[in-house]
């Protein structure tokens, strides 16, 4: 399978005020003409029309960290879609571990959001990933298969899932903001097992879905990470928060 171009993008978490957060997305837009792999930055939803608003005419890429599964109503707190979509984002980030084990986000939740998202024209990168529990007593793929059924609507309530509209994120909760990986082998066997699962329910749809890992990607190991069959990109928290080291990231998804 020839490989998809790699997209390397930027989980700001909840990192960064409208001067820094414009500051690095200036730096990034700045560098992105150097590097041949699409760049995607994810800021807090503060900033997702600042900075949209700063990488326009750019080919660096805006989402959100989140959105709710409602078109709109009474949900403090919450951003639907359809907002995100109008601040002037492509992408949001859903089901990530810090909502999954931190919010008590389940699949069947996360499902939903993919469908709005889906709905309201935005791709949705759909995190996945084991505890460091399941991964000693052995469940991981195990874990990863029941997170992609339950986080994917495959059965009709939602567009069809394709490489257009979904990018999946194989984070290890145990990696993540820790300075710790898996061995190169373990992430080429999540990824591996990833496609497979997502052949089992997509067909031929499912190899133009990008794969990215997440969970203590830096430049340091970059290059080994990306270099994995299956491993088309990286979704980067710590190691995005500057342009150095975020460039340095997508110049090795490039090599
Ligand atoms: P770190 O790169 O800080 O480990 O975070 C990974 C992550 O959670 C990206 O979504």
């Amino acid at each position: 399978m020839a490989g998809l171009k790699k997209l390397i993008a930027g989980n700001w978490k909840m990192n960064m005020l409208h001067t820094d957060g414009a500051a690095l997305a200036r730096d990034i837009v700045d560098g992105a003409d150097k590097v041949g792999c699409d760049l995607l930055l994810c800021p807090p939803s503060t900033l997702v029309s600042w900075i949209a608003e700063t990488a326009s005419g750019s080919p660096v890429l805006v989402g959100a960290q989140d959105c709710h599964e409602a078109e709109s109503g009474a949900f403090t707190g919450d951003i639907s879609a359809a907002m995100v979509r109008d601040a002037g984002a492509s992408y949001v980030i859903l089901g990530h571990s810090e909502r999954r084990h931190g919010l008590g986000e389940t699949d069947s939740r996360v499902r939903t959001k993919v469908t709005a998202a889906h709905s309201a024209g935005l791709v949705a990168i759909v995190c996945i990933g084991e505890t460091e529990a399941q991964r000693d007593a052995g469940e991981t793929l195990d874990v990863l298969s029941a997170q992609l059924d339950g986080s994917l609507p495959t059965d009709g309530d939602g567009d069809a899932i394709n490489g257009a509209n979904t990018v999946i994120a194989y984070e290890p909760v145990w990696a993540i903001g820790t300075g710790r990986t898996p061995t190169l082998e373990e992430v080429a066997q999540a990824h591996a097992h990833i496609r497979a699962h997502l052949e089992h329910l997509l067909g031929e749809a499912a190899s133009d879905i990008r794969i990215l890992y997440g969970g203590s990607m830096k430049p340091e190991n970059a290059g080994d990470l990306l270099m994995i069959a299956n491993v088309d990109g990286g979704l980067i928290g710590g190691a995005s928060l500057s342009a150095d080291s975020f460039l340095a990231i997508a110049g090795a998804a490039t090599a």
